[in-house]
């Protein structure tokens, strides 16, 4: 009963669209499982160049049923201009399903999420502005609509009513704000109901008679491990989990059906929002990164802050996901410097430690102590052997494998799903990629 996870061991923005492309094309089934349009995957391949926030990016390999599990919260109007922008490209998107048990963005979620980030003032957490931390918020106070909900109108209209009175006093009494018209966002329901009917699907049978039927599933992790809402630097984290615990509960499936979980690391380190960065550059290799690689947000366009490898916080990440194997994206990016840097440990309060500390104003304390390995200059850019990968590369290569504790089986080594070289299979292959 083989399901592959494909998590971001940072703060997200690793290449899990790229990778998840890529790995599709030997998987029967590829799921989201948690998160929401905060997320942005960019995939490039003959298709063309694309950003989802929440189609899953296996949507291009013809034999995929792309699923969205309970675990999402889902700004349907988003969903819907990104599906039919997908159609209107040529997509098949008639292999796509929504769980009826996943929870909407409503309006009001979006409005309190800015509200709540100005009410912040300079404490804000730098989030995307989707409402996707509002919409979990809900969801935990069993307040949220789901998407089985809009089903049933009546109900949905007697709970909606009482839902929206309420967060109007919180929006107009806390915040000074507009208040939201009922009627306004039932119609936008009913809207949404006529669109989205033929792809609601009670996702988790799909998925459990995949498994028991032997078929591949990858499960394509959204946002990073330390942004996880448990293991990630809280608060400055976002509101659901994307380490692979939050696969099980995303999705309906246990620990005995997976079978790897890979964990993908750029070969160096960013971040968008609040929050410490132990190994985050000056503006003078910063920027340089930044420019190079273009490290611009694919959701809110915002500049990622750049960083070098922080081991300490890979390793986090490896233990709490038990990866089974790494995935290395965007070597090329550090093609041509003189030297590269990988942080292996910390300094705190005049002591070395070794352990990512839970507490963000200890983590914002702690000065990275680096090793200082030889940049290369031939290009990795385009590879697709590795073999032919620089010496000195293969050596920062292999002192990642160490330092994370976890064998590399794929190195990314541009945007383009062919850019890639396989070390070791993650998924057992019975297609050729
Ligand atoms: P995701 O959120 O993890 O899917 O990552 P994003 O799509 O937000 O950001 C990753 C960026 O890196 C995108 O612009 C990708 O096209 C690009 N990318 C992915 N892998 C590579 C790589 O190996 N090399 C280079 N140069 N770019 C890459
Ligand atoms: P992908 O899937 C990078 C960050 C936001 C902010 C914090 C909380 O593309 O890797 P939220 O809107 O979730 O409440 O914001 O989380 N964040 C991401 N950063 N990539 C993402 O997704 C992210 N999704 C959320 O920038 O710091
Ligand atoms: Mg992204």
């Amino acid at each position: 009963m083989p399901a592959y996870g494909v998590i971001g061991g940072q703060w997200g923005d690793e290449g899990k669209g790229k990778v998840v492309d890529y790995l599709s094309q030997d998987a029967d089934v590829v799921a989201r499982f948690s998160g929401g349009n905060n997320a942005g995957h960019t995939v490039i391949n003959e298709q063309g160049e694309f950003k989802l926030h929440l189609v899953p990016s296996g949507i291009f390999s013809p034999q995929t049923t792309c699923v969205i599990g309970n675990g999402l919260v889902l700004d349907l109007n988003v969903l819907r201009s990104e599906v039919e922008n997908l159609q209107a490209r040529g997509v098949d998107i008639s292999r796509l399903q929504v769980s009826d048990r996943a929870h909407i963005i409503m309006p009001y979620h979006i409005l309190q999420d800015q509200l709540e980030e100005k009410a912040r003032g300079e404490n804000a957490l730098g989030t995307t502005g989707r409402g996707v931390g509002p919409a979990y918020v809900d969801k935990t106070a069993r307040s949220g609509i789901r998407v089985g909900d809009l089903l049933n109108k009546e109900e949905l209209h007697t709970r909606l009513r009482q839902v929206i009175k309420e967060k109007n006093v919180l929006i107009q009494r806390m915040y000074g704000g507009e208040p939201f018209s009922a009627n306004q966002i039932l119609e936008s329901c009913s809207e949404w109901t006529e669109w989205l009917n033929p792809f609601i699907s009670a996702v988790e049978s799909t998925v459990q008679t995949a498994l028991t039927a032997g078929k591949k599933i990858l499960l394509e992790g959204a946002q990073g491990a330390l942004l996880d809402l448990d293991h990630g630097t809280y608060p400055y984290v976002t509101s659901s989990h994307p380490t692979i615990g939050g696969a099980a509960i995303g999705l309906g499936i246990g620990y005995r059906s997976l079978e790897g979980v890979a964990g993908v690391y750029k070969a160096y380190t960013t971040r968008v929002g609040s929050g410490p960065m132990p190994t985050e550059l000056d503006e003078t290799i910063g920027e340089s990164i930044r420019e190079k690689a273009w490290e611009y947000g694919t959701t809110t366009g915002r500049a990622r802050r750049v960083g070098w490898f922080d081991g300490v916080a890979a390793r986090h990440s490896a233990l709490v996901n038990e990866f089974s194997a790494v995935i290395l994206t965007r070597l090329d990016v550090l093609d041509g410097f003189d030297t590269v840097k990988v942080c292996v440990g910390y300094r705190l309060n005049g002591k070395q430690i070794n352990y990512f500390p839970s507490s963000a104003s200890a983590l914002a304390r702690c000065e990275p102590i680096y090793e200082e390995v030889p940049g290369w200059d031939q290009p990795t850019a385009g590879l697709t052997t590795w073999e032919k990968v620089p010496t000195n590369a293969r050596t920062y290569v292999e002192r990642l494998q160490e330092v994370i504790g976890c064998p590399i089986s794929i190195i990314s080594t541009g945007p383009h799903r062919h850019e890639t070289i396989q070390i070791h299979q993650f998924i057992p292959s019975t297609r050729s990629l």
